[in-house]
């Protein structure tokens, strides 16, 4: 597929350069060969896409802000997050391998990204991703109730000693390569996730590996971890 691509790039190459060489000379065929490969050659190799565009273009600012980064507490900030993890997600969501309960309105939450993904090619969530990956993550969401320092403290607690640590770092920040990072994310979208996947619905990936350690929270536990970690300060990259 990649190289059907180059091969169509190839192509375009080919035919934008008819023209000028129209123009140029008046048609030489011996000359025509050699002044058609060179510009191909150098386009031939794939165009980096500009991902700050398409994800403006593609809806995604709809949901997730303009640049990766909106208010409502349900949805993901993808600003600063890993690139292969996000990749991955838009995969599984596309193929409906990550599924999610009901929002507000009874629709399973991941149903409006999926149904828009098939407008996006491979080539162009690589571009997405890479660009989400880049964008400074924003500033912890202040809690209504704000969580007492006592509580925070609590919730760190928690986290670390039901392992969270060892796959996502201290604090949330630090996870395994490929992993997602935690911290700072919005406080509901994270007890929403801890729940779906402690409860089996979100099971895509590699989402066992953390089964077991999820399985251990009761609804309060993960209250209480998720409003700590949601007032993680990411350092800007
Ligand atoms: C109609 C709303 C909507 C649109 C449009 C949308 N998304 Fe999403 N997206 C969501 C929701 C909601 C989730 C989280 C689903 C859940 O709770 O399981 C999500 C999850 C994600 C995730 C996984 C985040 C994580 O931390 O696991 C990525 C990456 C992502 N979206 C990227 C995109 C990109 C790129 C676009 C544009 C091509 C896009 N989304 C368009 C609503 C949307
Ligand atoms: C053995 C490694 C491991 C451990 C331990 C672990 N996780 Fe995870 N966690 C993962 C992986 C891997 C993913 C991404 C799953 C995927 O591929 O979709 C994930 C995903 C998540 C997500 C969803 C992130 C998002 O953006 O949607 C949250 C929230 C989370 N973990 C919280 C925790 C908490 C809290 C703990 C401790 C109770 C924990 N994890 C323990 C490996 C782990």
């Amino acid at each position: 597929m990649f190289s059907m691509l180059r091969a169509g790039l190839f192509a375009s190459a080919l035919i934008a350069a008819a023209p000028v060489l129209a123009q140029s000379t008046a048609p030489a065929p011996e000359a025509a060969p050699p002044a058609a490969t060179a510009p191909a050659t150098e386009t031939a190799a794939p165009a980096a896409l500009d991902g700050k565009a398409l994800f403006r273009t593609k809806t995604c600012v709809a949901c997730h802000g303009k640049d990766g980064a909106k208010a409502i507490q349900m949805y993901p900030d993808l600003a600063g997050q890993d690139a292969k993890y996000m990749l991955e997600q838009m995969n599984d969501i596309a193929d409906g391998k990550r599924v999610s309960g009901p929002d507000a309105r009874g629709y399973p939450r991941t149903q409006g990204m999926k149904d828009i993904m098939h407008l996006v090619n491979a080539e162009e969530r690589a571009a997405l991703a890479a660009y989400l990956a880049s964008v400074p993550a924003p500033k912890p969401r202040p809690l209504d109730p704000a969580p007492d320092a006592a509580r925070l403290a609590d919730g760190k607690k928690a986290y670390t000693q039901n392992g969270c640590q060892t796959c996502h770092g201290a604090d949330g920040l630090k996870p395994l390569a490929t992993y997602p990072v935690i911290g700072g994310m919005k406080r509901d979208y994270l007890v929403l996730q801890l729940k779906e996947i402690r409860d089996g619905v979100r099971v895509n990936g590699k989402t066992k590996t953390m089964l077991a350690f999820a399985k251990k929270l009761d609804d309060a536990k993960i209250d209480l971890i998720a409003d700590y970690l949601s007032q993680i300060e990411r350092s800007p990259k």
